[in-house]
């Protein structure tokens, strides 16, 4: 029974799409004393891990070690060995097709694999972040093929992954998770399984609940942020700073949150899953307004920032074309190296084509690929900074000394207000 295998650590735990979500979750699940399969359709990420390298940040590779030490976790390719294992979480990728679409083929491929191995008494979880109705209509759907019966012969639930890559105080293992189940008897064997591997557990009535939890938390942000962008772009107009107007308000004890004004939305999260929101809400008839709203605002902040640096160019007498503009900070939120959907790299992409001769500056991003071609990070030195017509910050690190930035004099776009501390006349917020 899967009950007491649980119970008495003697169920072996799987994990689909070893990314920022799915091997932080392994990790936990053998740190709990559970043993794990990691599996992945890539190969070099199987092959790294099996040989005790990690390529996540927030997984020191000695923690990785610890437990295959331990002998508790294993990776591979291999979807075989699905047949072997009692639980199976799902955190491969879920983003949009250009035209906003969700593009939903990672989980279908995954649950492809799934069903030519469930068998009696398996526990399968969607972790990954969905539309309203995707485990119900996609999963169960493909997995009541099998002849097997769902809340009996096997169980099915949907709890989504919260995790925030890079915040020192809330991880995988202390966020709690949100579990809604197909039937009572899988959200009680989901419940258990993270009862006794993470920490507290949210049981709600249905996997559409689950599915909507983690879609208003996103849509929250996204919407917010969208707000504060639009004041910042209102306060830009009215001659009023708007982020000493964030830091006064925020003073408000109660009925007030703070979000703030920047280069745009980025990451694997609030700029995509919104989309899958609107996208299910229209199959109702229903237009999701302060989504596609917040879309836009959040989505002209880069034109906004590459607008900022011409301004900038401008007063020394330059134009864009053939300035030599420097992006400090590539990564789409601070301290961390995922560029994805950065919108860092849409001002660098919009200043390039204007003909701007741009460069950029990350600790913790070494080299990337835009518009086909491989750039490099250079140092944030002072002979660098100083070589460059303007300079705009686009990611707020740690690493960075603004104080330098600041003497050197170069006029700077500050996107983050990162430079609070540092005013100068050569210095313009957002
Ligand atoms: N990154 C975050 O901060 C975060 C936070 C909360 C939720 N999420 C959600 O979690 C899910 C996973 O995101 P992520 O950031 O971990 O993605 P990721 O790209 O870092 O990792 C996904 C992994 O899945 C693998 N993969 C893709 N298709 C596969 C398949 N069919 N079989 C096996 N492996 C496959 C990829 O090779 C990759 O290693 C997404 O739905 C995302 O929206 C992400």
């Amino acid at each position: 029974m899967l009950t007491s295998k649980l119970v008495e650590k003697k169920a072996k735990l799987g994990v689909i799409g070893l990314g920022y979500v799915g091997l932080p979750l392994c990790v936990e699940f053998a740190r709990a004393g559970y043993r794990v399969t990691g599996i992945d359709k890539d190969a070099r990420k199987v092959e790294k891990l099996n040989a005790g390298e990690s390529y996540i940040q927030d997984v020191p590779t000695e923690s990785l070690r610890e437990i295959m030490k331990a002998g508790l976790f294993t990776a591979t390719t291999d979807f075989g060995v699905l047949r072997e294992l009692d639980t199976v979480d799902i955190c491969v990728p879920t983003p949009l097709r250009k035209t906003k679409d969700p593009d939903i083929s990672y989980v279908a491929a995954a649950v492809e694999e799934i069903e030519k191995y469930v068998h009696p008494g398996m526990l399968i979880i969607l972790d990954s972040t969905t539309y309203p109705g995707t485990t119900d209509e996609l999963i169960l759907t493909r997995l009541e093929r099998t002849g097997l019966h769902v809340g009996r012969d096997f169980y099915l639930a949907f709890s989504p992954e919260r995790v925030d890559p890079g915040n020192p105080d809330w991880n995988t293992k202390n966020i709690p998770k949100v579990v809604g189940g197909v039937t009572p008897a899988c959200t009680e064997h989901a419940a258990l399984l993270y009862r006794l591997t993470l920490g507290p557990v949210v049981p709600v009535s249905s996997t559409r609940v689950a599915e909507m939890v983690k879609l208003l938390e996103n849509t929250f942000r996204s919407v917010n942020i969208g707000l504060v962008n639009e004041l910042a772009l209102m306060c830009d107009r009215m001659g009023i700073d708007v982020w000493e107007v964030i830091d006064a308000a925020a003073t408000k004890p109660f009925g007030f949150m703070r979000f703030y004004p920047g280069p745009g939305l980025g990451g694997h999260c609030i700029p995509i899953d919104p989309f899958y929101l609107s996208w299910k809400a229209k199959e109702s008839g229903f237009e999701a307004r302060f989504i596609e709203l917040a879309g836009q605002i959040n989505g002209s902040m880069p034109y906004y920032v590459a607008s900022k640096v011409a301004d900038c160019l401008n007063d020394i007498g330059k134009p864009v074309r053939g300035a030599n503009v420097l992006v400090l900070g590539v990564a789409y939120k601070q301290d961390i190296d995922d560029i994805r959907e950065s919108p860092a790299l849409d001002v660098m992409k919009l200043l390039m084509e204007k003909g701007g001769r741009v460069s950029y500056s990350d600790p913790h991003v070494p080299s990337l690929t835009l518009n086909g071609s491989e750039m490099r990070s250079v140092p944030a030195t002072p002979s660098e900074l100083s070589r460059h017509d303007c300079l705009v910050i686009t990611t707020a690190h740690s690493a960075f000394d603004y104080g330098a930035i600041v003497a050197t004099g170069v006029p700077v776009v500050d996107a983050r207000n990162a430079l609070k501390d540092h005013a100068a006349p050569h210095v313009r917020k957002i």
